[in-house]
C-alpha cells in the first residue's frame, strides 16, 4: 500500500471514513451511475483492498422476489450463478437499509456487492499505451483477449448474453490476470425466440443489429462488442465513434459495407451507400494475418455468420498464448516493447505524412479551380469586349 493510500484508510481530513458492514472502510468513490456508486474500500478484517457496488433504492418487496427484480438485483442473480477465473467473483454482499418516514413498506435498502479490487480497467491500459507512445506488444493483446473470450464464452454457455462489452468493463490485473466486470446489463436467453429492448450496449460497441431497433438480438451482439473491443486494443483508439445511433450505423456501413447477400440492410445499404470495401491490412498495419481473420470473423455484419465465442476461442490466433504463463507473456511483451514503439511512431508518421498530403491535394484542387475561373473570366471579358458581342 502506498503512501496516499494509507492517508486514505486512515485519515481524510479528521473526518472518520465510513465503515460498511463493520469491515469495510470506504476510500473513494470509482464511478456514479443511475443506480448507485462504485468504491474503493479497504477491509480491516483482512487487511486488502475491495471495489464495493452499492445499488441504491431496493424495496423490500423488490428483495422479495425475482419477478420485481430490477437490472442489478439481475447483475447480483447472474453473478451468483456464475464461477469463472475471467469474470469478477462477488466475495460478499450485504444490504444497508435505511428507514424512511412515511411507510414501512418503502423501507430504502441499499444492496453492496463486494469483489476483489482489481487494479485497472482496460480502458486505462489502452491509453496508458497511447500515453506511452507506443502499441501494446500483440502477445498482451492475445492474453487479454483469449481471456475476454474465455468469459465470454462461459457466459454464452451458461445462457447469458453481457450486453455491454468495452474497455471499461474489463478489468485487469497488475499480472495481466483479466476479469469481466459489470454483469448490470446481462440477460438470461433461452432456445425460444426472444425480444429485448433495444439499444443496450454502449453506442461505439453496438452492431448494427442492435442500431436498427431490433429486438430479436442474440449472443452475437457480445461477439461484435468484443471485435470493437479487439480493434481497439491494436489501434488504441474506438473504431467506430457515433455521436449517435444513426451516425453509429452510418460509421460502420461506411467502413465495413453491408454484404450484397443480407437483404435485411437494404434500405441501410442505400442510405449509406459504403465507398469502397474496407482494406483490413491498411488499417491494421501491424495486426498479422490470423488476427485480420479473427478480427474479421468479430465483426461480420451479419450476425448470424460472425463468429460465435466457441470459434473465437479456438482461432488459431491464439495458439501462441495457450499454454504460456501469464509471466511468460509478460517476459514476451518485455522483449516486443521496443518494436511496438518503433510500430507506433512509424505509423504516426505515416498518419501526419497522409494528413498533409491530402491537405496538399486540396490545396492544388483549390488552386486549378481559382485558376480556370479567372481563365474563364478573361475569355467573358475579351468576349464581351469583341465588336461581335453587341450583335
Ligand atoms: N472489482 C473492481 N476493482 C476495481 N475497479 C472496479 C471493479 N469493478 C468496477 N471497477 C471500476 O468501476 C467502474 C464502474 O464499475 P461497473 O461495474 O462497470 O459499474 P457501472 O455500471 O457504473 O459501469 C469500472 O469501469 C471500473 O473502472
Ligand atoms: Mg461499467
Amino acid at each position: 500500500m502506498n503512501q496516499s493510500q494509507q492517508r486514505n484508510i486512515h485519515n481524510q481530513g479528521g473526518q472518520i471514513p465510513q465503515i460498511l458492514n463493520g469491515k469495510y472502510r470506504i476510500l473513494q468513490a470509482l464511478a456514479t451511475g443511475s443506480y448507485g456508486c462504485v468504491y474503493q474500500a479497504y477491509d480491516i478484517t483482512q487487511n486488502k483492498f475491495v471495489c464495493i457496488k452499492k445499488i441504491k433504492r431496493l424495496t423490500i418487496h423488490q428483495i422479495g422476489g425475482y419477478g420485481t427484480a430490477t437490472q442489478n438485483m439481475r447483475e447480483y442473480s447472474i453473478l451468483n450463478s456464475l464461477n469463472h477465473d475471467n469474470i469478477i467473483k462477488l466475495i460478499d454482499q450485504f444490504y444497508v437499509k435505511k428507514p424512511q418516514d412515511q411507510c414501512e413498506n418503502q423501507e430504502n435498502i441499499t444492496l453492496c456487492m463486494v469483489f476483489d479490487y482489481i487494479d485497472q480497467n482496460l480502458d486505462i491500459f489502452i491509453k496508458n499505451f497511447e500515453k506511452k507512445k507506443s502499441y501494446i506488444p500483440l502477445i498482451y493483446i492475445k492474453s487479454i483477449l483469449y481471456q475476454i473470450v474465455l468469459g465470454i464464452y462461459e457466459m454464452h454457455v451458461n445462457g447469458f448474453i453481457h450486453r455491454d462489452v468495452k474497455p471499461a468493463n474489463i478489468l485487469i490485473s497488475a499480472q495481466g490476470q483479466v476479469k469481466i466486470a459489470d454483469l448490470g446489463l446481462a440477460r438470461q436467453v433461452t432456445q425460444k425466440r426472444q425480444t429485448f429492448t433495444p439499444g443496450w450496449i454502449t453506442l461505439w460497441y453496438r452492431p448494427l443489429e442492435m442500431l436498427n431497433n431490433q429486438t430479436n438480438y442474440t449472443k452475437a451482439v457480445d461477439i461484435w462488442s468484443l471485435g470493437c473491443v479487439f480493434g481497439e486494443m491494436v489501434r488504441l483508439m474506438p473504431l467506430f465513434r457515433g455521436q449517435n445511433e444513426p451516425e453509429q450505423a452510418s460509421k460502420i456501413i461506411q467502413s465495413l459495407g453491408i454484404p450484397t447477400e443480407f437483404s435485411d440492410y437494404n434500405c441501410l445499404r442505400e442510405k449509406y451507400n459504403p465507398e469502397q470495401p474496407f482494406n483490413y491490412e491498411r488499417n491494421f498495419p501491424y495486426l498479422p494475418e490470423d488476427g485480420i481473420d479473427l478480427l474479421k470473423g468479430m465483426l461480420n455484419i451479419n450476425p448470424s455468420q460472425r463468429f460465435t465465442a466457441k470459434q473465437c476461442k479456438e482461432h488459431r490466433f491464439f495458439d501462441q498464448i495457450k499454454d504460456l504463463s501469464l509471466e511468460e507473456i509478460n517476459q514476451i511483451a518485455q522483449k516486443q516493447s521496443e518494436q511496438c514503439q518503433k510500430n507506433y511512431l512509424e505509423n504516426q508518421k505515416k498518419i501526419e505524412e497522409n494528413k498533409l498530403r491530402i491537405q496538399q491535394e486540396q490545396e492544388q484542387q483549390r488552386l486549378k479551380l481559382l485558376q480556370q475561373y479567372q481563365q474563364n473570366r478573361q475569355k467573358c471579358e475579351s468576349l464581351e469586349a469583341s465588336p461581335e458581342y453587341d450583335l
